[in-house]
């Protein structure tokens, strides 16, 4: 728990907000120019105008002269699966030459590759791979990312995965969300059980992960699991207290966009294929419609309506979704570039589909994603004046100051 004073700061985005902003009002980043910010014990205790600071003993404090710079909230990746085992090199080349993501997996490779690597993986082998992965996105500027379990699909894996993230909540700067993803594909030992599968993680899985992850994500998808399947899986879930996420309408429409919003889901994510009814129920709903371009960009397919949802009423946050298959990056810079030259967001939108949206999309607005007073004091300064340079500087990595809970932890 650090204290530190940000002065003299060419400006200071706030993100305010408690809560995931929709449509319009995700352009109101609330920009203070010429500000400074006061994190006392690790908490945020006074944002404005330099030359508003209230006099005060800041002896104990470590000092920053922001000048020239961009103070902003730190990042929130909110849809990554950052534990796992092995790589999947070659099936990358199989896709650049043709070969679909679902016909790799249908065939024994995709998930199930990742799966059979991970069951073989020890702890601390999943450990210093994952640790490593949150180094990078630390020096990116995420001060929190969800991690998802889903490469086990057995009982043993999916607890050493949810344990790695345990384990790394606690060593590591950056703060994990942990999600349990056992319905992230049927293993080979349940293939034509699907629906005994889902009664097994619903019955067994579900209480014995109840203390190790805050979420629950199914993968909706044609060929995986129904909507049906993850009615009940999601719904099972909440009952159990969780919080219910979904990987919705990525490759077919399924209407998981639309189911997404029925049962109150924390985010629904992908959204590649979701129906015009699916984003008019997102925007209806308090759920995150989560767009992971860099998904997109590496599976060669078109780009998530980003604009529309935005337009139609959504609370849009952008993630990496770094994974060993379809997106094997943890590129804040990229998404982002993505996501403003493709997806035809604003700056501003972006900057706040990375802040505070992405903070509702793990349940944590209340804590972070923004620059409020009482908020974590999670701060990421960059090297320019605006943050108009994020999508601006092209792939670049423009952080130059990392803070975490007020101690700086990559500079
Ligand atoms: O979000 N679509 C399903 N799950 C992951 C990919 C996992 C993998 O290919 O290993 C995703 O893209
Ligand atoms: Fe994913």
């Amino acid at each position: 728990m650090g204290n530190i004073v940000i002065r003299r700061a060419a400006q200071v985005v706030t993100c305010s907000g408690f809560s995931a902003r929709h449509g319009a009002k995700m352009n109101e980043l609330g920009v203070i120019e010429n500000g400074a910010v006061v994190v006392t014990g690790g908490v945020i205790e006074w944002v404005g105008p330099d030359e508003k600071l209230p006099a005060g003993d800041y002896s104990r404090h470590t000092h920053i002269d922001a000048r020239g710079r961009t103070v902003l909230p730190g990042f929130v990746d909110s849809h990554t699966h950052l534990v796992f085992g092995g790589y999947r090199e070659e099936e990358f080349g199989w896709r650049m030459r043709g070969d679909s993501y679902m016909s790799i997996m249908e065939r024994g490779g995709g998930i199930h590759n990742t799966m059979r690597a991970t069951r073989a993986a020890s702890f601390e082998e999943l450990y210093d791979a994952a640790r490593q992965r949150l180094d990078r996105m630390l020096r990116l500027g995420v001060t929190t990312v969800e991690g998802k379990s889903g490469y086990g699909m057995d009982r043993e894996t999916e607890l050493r995965q949810l344990e790695v993230m345990r384990a790394l909540n606690k060593d590591h700067p950056v703060d994990i969300v942990p999600t349990f993803m056992g319905a992230h594909a049927v293993p080979a030992e349940w293939k034509g059980r699907e629906d005994a599968f889902v009664d097994w993680l619903i019955g067994e899985m579900m209480p014995t992960v109840k203390g190790l992850a805050d979420c629950c994500d199914v993968f909706c998808e044609q060929g995986v699991f129904t909507i049906e399947q993850s009615r009940r899986y999601l719904q099972a879930a909440q009952a159990m207290g969780f919080k219910a996420k979904i990987h919705a309408d990525e490759i077919v429409d399924t209407g998981g966009a639309r189911l997404a919003a029925e049962l109150g889901a924390l985010s629904a994510d992908h959204l590649l294929m979701a129906s015009d009814e699916g984003i008019e129920a997102l925007a209806a709903s308090e759920t995150v419609a989560t767009l992971l371009p860099c998904t997109a960009f590496s599976l060669r397919e078109h780009y998530a309506r980003g604009r529309e949802m935005i337009d139609a009423g959504c609370a849009v946050a952008l993630a990496t979704d770094l994974n060993p298959g379809s997106s094997f990056t943890s590129s804040i810079p990229l998404t982002i570039a993505i996501a403003c030259i493709y997806m035809k967001m604003s700056a501003e939108e972006a900057v706040m589909a990375l802040t505070l949206n992405g903070a509702a999309a793990v349940g944590r607005a209340a804590e972070i994603g923004s620059l409020d007073t009482g908020k974590q004091g999670d701060i990421v300064i960059l090297d320019f004046r605006s943050y108009k340079f994020l999508p601006y500087h092209v792939g670049m990595n423009i952080v130059n100051t990392v803070i975490k809970r007020g101690i700086i932890v990559s500079k």
